[in-house]
């Protein structure tokens, strides 16, 4: 392939999921916009697999300012409180969006919006679409970008951006055949999704690999916070092959409670005020204590009950999970679900602005792979809404910047070429240490984590990434650069994890015995790039 031999465009949306899409969406009301994905546009990602919900201040008794202290709060006041800020207040504009365009939200029997309770918030602002909002979700938004003169490219896995001097101009992909796509764009957006799929027990799709956070630290992005990840409390604990599957916090917002193999609601030791409803942090830390402690099921998880609610309660507002536990063997309306923490989300990422700016010229970011809106712990339900605040955000940002004379350098090329190359004469599968990644991970880096542990994640995981590995044909080559995103994920996760003497929100170290309250914390956002890593001071200073 050669420099001169590429798609042009004026913005490049990389990731289809629900803040790729609707960055799509807005942009194309500025110029030409390609969106790619690795999968199928819309199809892959995790937004259509959320479930839960989508909160929105839209009833008098709430307002922007409870929202905005839920999210601090819930967040261990890490969040940048700009894009909270921003995330409350146009959070119900973005859902009317949605609606527009014929979203399909449940009502309720006075005809408003309904909302259910979600863990930390103070009010019940978690709206939803039975247990398949992002589904809905999803479905919507590839529909109207259908009506937009966006061009959607399928399979194709950007393997690196390409840069201009310090200006991203594009990007580098390999399509389904494995050869190399060059797509020049004067404003690219990162909107890849999360990267839990780097742990052992996961709720992320397959697509969940961390390639944005690796691809942006390559290209000499900041990241910031890259230690906090979220732990869902309530994932799937058998058969094996169902582990980690989300079991939505719905259930517990519904009126699920949690019991020990004695029957105990534990929930009281942790959080007797909030109970099943605390934040995401507190509760799976809770439910790992009392595995941990011998109180925990054969199969390693707690029990999650409903059977107390009336049945066509279940019926109405739970429908996947009645199916999908129908499916175990587990009919959930006369028994208990077995669920135990899983990695969920990841709440660092690219720094950006409230323009979605990232630290690179030209490059913007959105969701999940975008740091900064969740802080140390993200409330259930802010997530599916930060996909159309800021992705909206991002491709408005992005639509409007300067076009830019975009000179491609061919050393680049060359050199992505002969790293390529080098997987074809490889020998180790990506497939056989993809789980040893996953397994050092859990185990070194999970919901509880110190020092030794993580050093030993850190060293298994840079001795993973040197592996020789192997491509089969062309068509493996993308498998090749997604496992090694997956250990340059794990290394920001475990540096980060190290550099943050605290423990916080999502991220406790239980070797450092003394105890900040996340208020006066002296610490704020942990940074790591190409170029410089540490953990900034609060006020600023690093
Ligand atoms: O539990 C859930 O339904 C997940 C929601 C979320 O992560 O926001």
């Amino acid at each position: 392939m050669r420099a001169d031999d590429c798609v042009d465009c004026h913005v490049l949306v990389i990731g289809s999921g629900g803040a790729g899409v609707r960055a799509a969406i807005e942009a194309s009301g500025y110029g030409d916009v390609v969106i790619v994905s690795k999968t199928i546009v819309g199809k892959g990602g995790c937004t259509p697999m959320a479930e839960g919900g989508y909160n929105a201040v839209l009833r008098e008794q709430d307002s922007c300012g409870i929202h905005f202290e839920d999210t601090m709060k819930g967040g261990a006041f890490l969040n940048d409180p700009s894009l909270v800020e921003i995330l409350v207040k146009e959070s119900a504009d973005r859902m009317a969006d949605l609606i527009h365009w014929g979203a399909v939200f449940d009502f309720t029997e006075d005809n408003e919006i309904a909302q259910r309770p979600f863990g930390g918030q103070r009010f019940p602002r978690t709206c939803y679409a039975g247990d398949r909002t992002g589904h809905e979700m999803m479905t919507t938004l590839i529909d109207h970008l259908s009506s937009t003169p966006v061009v959607q490219m399928n399979e194709v896995a950007v393997i690196d951006l390409i840069k201009d001097g310090d200006a991203v101009i594009g990007a580098i992909a390999l399509d389904e055949k494995g050869e190399m796509v060059m797509i020049k764009a004067d404003s690219t957006i990162l909107a890849t999704g999360g990267g839990t799929r780097i742990f052992d027990i996961s709720t992320n799709s397959a697509s969940g690999t961390g390639d944005g956070f690796a691809i942006g630290y390559r290209a000499g992005a900041e990241l910031i916070d890259m230690e906090m990840v979220q732990f869902h409390p309530t994932g799937a604990v058998y058969p094996y092959d169902a582990r980690g599957r989300l079991v939505t916090e719905a259930v517990r917002g519904e009126g699920g409670i949690l019991k020990n193999m004695l029957g105990e609601r534990f929930m009281t030791k942790y959080d007797p005020e909030r109970m099943e409803l605390s934040t995401r942090d507190v509760v799976a830390r809770a439910i790992a204590t009392e595995v941990l402690n011998g109180r925990g099921t054969k199969n390693g998880g707690v029990y999650l009950d409903v059977t107390h609610l009336p049945r066509e309660q279940i019926e109405a507002k739970l429908p996947v999970m009645l199916e999908q536990f129908l499916k175990f063997g587990v009919d959930i309306r006369n028994e208990p679900m077995e669920v135990a923490p899983t990695a969920h989300h990841v709440m660092g990422g690219l720094r950006i602005t409230p323009r979605c700016e990232s630290t690179l010229r030209g490059l913007f970011a959105c969701g999940e792979v975008a740091g900064g809106v969740h802080g140390a712990n993200r409330l259930g339900g802010n997530a599916l809404a930060d996909t159309q605040v800021f992705g909206k955000r991002a491709g408005e940002a992005a639509g409007k910047a300067e076009k830019r004379t975009k000179r491609i350098d061919e050393q680049q090329i060359v050199g992505e070429h002969e790293h390529l190359i080098r997987f074809l004469e490889g020998s180790v599968s990506p497939a056989a240490v993809t789980g040893d990644l996953q397994r050092a991970m859990w185990n070194g880096a999970g919901i509880f984590r110190n020092a030794t542990d993580l050093r030993a994640a850190l060293a298994k995981v840079m001795h993973l990434a040197r592996s020789d590995i192997r491509a089969a044909s062309a068509r493996n080559l993308p498998e090749c650069c997604t496992f090694q995103n997956m250990c340059l994920t794990a290394t920001l996760v475990c540096k980060s994890a190290l550099l943050r003497p605290e423990s916080r929100g999502a991220h406790v170290r239980t070797d450092i015995c003394h105890a900040w309250d996340a208020q006066t914390s002296p610490f704020s956002h942990t940074y790591i790039s190409k170029s410089h890593e540490g953990i900034m001071r609060r006020g600023g200073t690093a």
